[in-house]
């Protein structure tokens, strides 16, 4: 198949948590990894989100520079990264975030159980939806549709679900992860990974690409690249 580049962005506690169990999208990120995702979004063709988050916090998901903008537009791109959701079942306000913050392109991956008045709320907010005929979405088929649309840099902004589906089918290239110093615990707060998981013979080795301290504060910063070739995927 033929799909962009993937690389996933997560911030995350030292216990891996990217949310707290009363899971409000709280703040993990510190002021200056807010800065280095907005360069990493500034530097995509698209920013992709799972169906959980789009539907729950309906992210804005623009570039919040106004020079990297500025600069996106000298180089021929537009201001923003395409902003993409993949969700079962959509449900999002015509006034969220994620369909008025722009100037960007919309596009939603979803399936049947995506009603037709949400259908008309999606258009009707400037998305162009696609709808797979599976109880999910089929990810192989959404990312081959992205490159025929001129998504070369994919960047995906969780949530954990989504991130193990797509790392299980061998779809990442590379991830980067802010470690704050901080601890969530709780069984039902999202890891950075989710899914049912995998068992130790499946587990997918990462190759360290870079590890520095990111803040005074000692947030970390990891980036990290996966093996070229993870085939047949993984199973659960
Ligand atoms: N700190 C961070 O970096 C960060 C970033 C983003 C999100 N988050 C947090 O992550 C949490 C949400 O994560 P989540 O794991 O609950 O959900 P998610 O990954 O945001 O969304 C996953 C959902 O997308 C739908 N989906 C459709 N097709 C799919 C496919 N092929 N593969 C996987 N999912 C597919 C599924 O809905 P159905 O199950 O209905 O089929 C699935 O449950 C929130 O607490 C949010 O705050 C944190």
């Amino acid at each position: 198949m033929t799909r962009p580049f993937v690389f996933i962005n997560i911030a995350m506690t030292v216990d891996g948590k990217i949310d707290s169990h009363a899971r409000q999208g709280v703040a993990i990120s510190s002021p200056t990894d807010k800065r280095r995702v907005d360069e990493l979004r500034a530097s995509a063709d698209a920013v992709l989100v799972g169906g959980k988050t789009l539907n729950a916090e309906a992210p804005k998901l623009t570039v919040k520079s106004a020079d990297l903008r500025a600069n996106r537009l000298a180089a021929g791109q537009s201001e923003n990264p395409i902003k993409i959701g993949i969700v079962s079942q959509a449900t999002l306000l015509p006034d969220s975030d994620f369909l008025t913050a722009g100037p960007a392109q919309k596009l939603i991956f979803t399936t049947p159980k995506t009603d037709s008045g949400q259908l008309e709320v999606l258009q009707a907010g400037g998305a162009q939806v696609f709808i797979h005929n599976g109880p999910r979405v089929d990810l192989e088929q959404a990312l081959e549709t992205l490159k025929t649309l001129g998504v070369n840099r994919l960047m995906v902004e969780g949530g954990a679900t989504l991130n193990f589906e797509l790392i299980r089918l061998g779809l990442v290239d590379e991830l980067t992860a802010y470690v704050a110093p901080l601890l969530f615990g709780g069984e039902t707060a999202p890891t950075a990974i989710g899914g049912p998981g995998l068992v130790r013979s499946a587990a997918i080795g990462l190759e360290l690409v870079a590890a520095q301290v990111l803040d005074s504060n000692g947030g970390l910063l990891l980036h990290y690249r996966f093996p070229k070739n993870i085939n047949p995927p993984r199973r659960k």
